[in-house]
């Protein structure tokens, strides 16, 4: 049974949900899912834009079915040839043996790379700036190098508006029948799963994503539409989610506030970062997040490493080192190239403490334009009453810190 959605006058969302997947490019959790979309323009001629995931095919070709109504398929255009849309590029080939495949000569490298046979049918290449025409709809292909492969591009239909945004503009979660983010409560319910998609996904390309938005931001006032392709379609308030992607690929923090990590083995360390956060909140700051190195997978750290201006790293001292989940979370932030953003330390050791001084020269050394506060705090296996005073100062130099970004 078809299942499909109408984006606007003959355009369709054919795409597919996924609740199934565990893991994201089997790396990160996506417990509310995701969906695989992937458009049809009904035109003089049909077009599809992009394909889905191999696991999604069967939803695809039903949905093909249904809207093409024995009439062919005249071609697919592949902005994104990445295996979770490109998967089932094969299929169509052979439903649709005449279709005729519009890419970039790096997509089609990339797909004859990943063993799909494209050879046999036309396929025809198009760089920068180069326009199609299907009949009313006028289409213009723009590079999108590193949003988020080498080959993608996006596709700009004049005619009535949509930006076909392949990766860019995407989210995390399921659509379940919503396609358009103006049908969920997106600020409330989607905006982290956007984030941590983008972050982790795209996060270490901001230079790229710039580029794009530069692009984007001379045809502004056409866009109408931006159909991603994963997560839902903007038909309003566009600005906002453009907004989000400006700072997020400036990596300029969202929110004045502060993210507390944690790693902790018995408790001690978690029970200093509490008592710092309760300063915080006491001092009348309440942007404060918390979490366990250890049982959040990295992903979320590294979205709300995005989001929040400051981040304070508590860390035991392990084998002489940093705690082995929290240098991975460090090294994430180096991968993902997160920037500009002010450091605060707890460290902690009971015969030996190192873990500070090493997560400072992890953030000098490796990571890129960011500040760590002098005030320390410096335990001996447990946060006791002689280092009130310290954590007074600490909590202090963060508040601080905070009014000064706050008045700049
Ligand atoms: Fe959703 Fe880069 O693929």
């Amino acid at each position: 049974m078809h299942c499909v959605r109408t984006v606007t006058e003959n355009l369709y969302w054919v795409g597919a949900n996924d609740h199934r997947l565990a893991l994201f490019e089997n790396i990160h959790p996506i417990p509310k899912g995701v969906s695989y979309n992937a458009y049809l323009l009904l035109d003089e001629k049909s077009v599809l834009f992009d394909t889905v995931d191999w696991s999604a095919c069967r939803q695809l070709l039903e949905n093909l079915e249904y809207l093409l109504n024995g009439t062919p398929l005249d071609y697919l255009v592949i902005n994104h040839m990445e295996p979770d849309h490109g998967a089932s590029i094969e299929e169509i080939l052979l439903r649709y043996p005449k279709v005729r495949i519009i890419s970039t000569e790096k997509a089609f490298m990339l797909m004859r790379q990943f063993g799909f046979h494209v050879d046999g049918h036309e396929c025809i290449q198009v760089k920068e700036g180069d326009t199609y025409s299907f009949g009313d709809h006028t289409v213009t292909f723009v590079g999108a190098p590193m949003v988020h492969w080498p080959e993608a591009m996006v596709t700009f239909d004049t005619t009535n508006g949509v930006l076909f945004s392949a990766d860019a503009f995407g989210s995390f979660i399921a659509l379940d029948g919503k396609l358009f983010a103006d049908e969920v409560n997106f600020d409330r319910d989607w905006i982290d799963e956007a984030r941590r998609y983008l972050t982790n996904i795209v996060g270490k390309y901001g230079p790229h994503i710039q580029l794009l938005l530069g692009k984007a931001g001379g045809i502004l006032d056409q866009i109408r539409y931006i159909c991603p392709l994963h997560g839902p379609v903007w038909r309003k308030d566009l600005g906002y989610f453009i907004d989000k992607y400006d700072k997020w690929s400036r990596y300029e923090p969202e929110v004045k506030g502060v993210l507390i990590v944690y790693a902790s083995m018995y408790g001690n360390t978690e029970a200093a970062a509490q008592a710092l956060a309760a300063k915080l909140c006491e001092r009348g700051i309440t942007d404060v997040a918390l979490y366990d190195v250890s049982n959040t997978h990295v992903s979320y750290l590294i979205a709300e490493s995005f989001k929040y201006s400051h981040i304070v790293l508590a860390s035991v001292t392990y084998n002489l080192g940093i705690y082995p989940v929290m240098k991975s979370y460090l090294e994430d932030m180096k991968a993902l190239n997160l920037q500009n953003r002010t450091f605060a330390i707890i460290e902690n050791g009971s015969w030996a403490c190192k873990s500070g001084d090493l997560m400072q020269a992890f953030i000098d050394e490796e990571l890129k334009n960011m500040t760590v506060l002098n005030e320390r705090l410096s335990l001996a296996s447990s946060l006791q009453a002689d280092k009130a005073a310290e954590l007074d100062q600490l909590a202090d130099a963060l508040v601080e810190s905070l009014q000064e970004d706050l008045e700049n």
